[in-house]
């Protein structure tokens, strides 16, 4: 089993919804240190005074950060220097907007800047250049697991999160690095990712169709989603996908996963 305590954690998207909850959880189970970034500064600001308080000083610093900007080394390199290394990265950060004016933004948000920074976690924590091993944790969604035709770009981002992740997971990476790299598909979660304000579709045709379908869709608590990939964190193999949702345990589902791209894969090679 994988463990928290004594760990040094960095998140993204850390100021609210489900990536504020990893912060409260990972502090909660005896983290060393959690490093929290996100742009909202306000909401940040507020989420690391209440856990330093509850906490004490150095377990908990809020960094703002856009992660499509070079901020983003620049904190790496920050808790580099302060503690030495860092033992988990959760690239938590993203956004569910198709809008003409924010597809370009979600995609990298949600896929350019993700792997930006797993590339840098796994650089830094990469035994065969001197690291000491490490997980990475990347959010994916149900909807790299099925086609969410509503929103064609963000259901495109989340696949993409899927396959890289599921890809840099595997061997030969792997066995060389002692980098683990896990997938979280969370289902429908009562966060303001589904705000008037930050959902949108890639017209208005589809917009009126995606907010008559979230009426009354059923959302599980951020809880759920939180224990779920602390559970996927504490045993998940490298390359194994967690799916958490409707408020059920987190479940394991790298074989589904694989049989369909088995599925997917036939006559490619023949
Ligand atoms: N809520 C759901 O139903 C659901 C389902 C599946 C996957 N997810 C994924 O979970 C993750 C967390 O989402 P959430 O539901 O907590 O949403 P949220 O909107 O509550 O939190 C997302 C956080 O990301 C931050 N963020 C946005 N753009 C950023 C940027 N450029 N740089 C740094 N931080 C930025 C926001 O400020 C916010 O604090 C996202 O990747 C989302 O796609 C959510």
């Amino acid at each position: 089993m994988f463990e928290i305590r004594d760990k040094v954690f960095f998140v993204t998207g850390a100021a609210a919804g489900i990536g504020a909850g990893i912060v409260r959880a990972f502090l909660d189970e005896g983290a060393k240190h959690v490093a929290a970034l996100d742009i909202d500064i306000n909401s940040g600001k507020a989420l690391e005074q209440e856990l330093l308080a509850k906490y004490g000083n150095d377990k908990v610093r809020f960094h703002k950060c856009d992660v499509t900007s070079n901020d983003l080394d620049v904190v790496y390199d920050n808790v580099v220097n302060d503690f030495g290394y860092i033992d988990v990265v959760v690239n938590c950060a993203g956004i569910m907007n198709d809008s003409p004016n924010a597809y370009i933004k979600e995609i990298e948000i949600n896929v350019t800047a993700l792997i930006k920074s797993s590339f840098k976690a796994f650089d830094l924590m990469r035994k065969d250049k001197g690291g000491r091993g490490g997980t990475i944790i990347n959010i994916s969604s149900i909807v790299g697991l099925f086609q969410a035709h509503l929103l064609p770009v963000y259901t495109a981002t989340k696949s993409a999160v899927l396959q890289f992740s599921n890809c840099l997971g595997k061997e030969p990476h792997f066995t060389r690095s002692g980098v683990r790299v896990l997938t979280l598909c969370f289902g429908v979660t009562d966060t303001s990712l589904f705000s008037p304000t930050k959902l949108e579709a890639f017209d208005k045709e589809t917009n009126e169709l995606l907010k008559s379908s979230l009426v009354d869709l059923p959302m599980q608590k951020p809880e759920s989603a939180v224990k779920g990939l602390i559970h996927a964190y504490k045993h998940g193999e490298t390359a194994s996908t967690w799916l958490v949702t409707t408020d059920r345990p987190a479940e394991d589902i790298t074989g589904n996963v694989t049989k369909a791209y088995e599925v997917m894969s036939q006559g490619v090679f023949s």
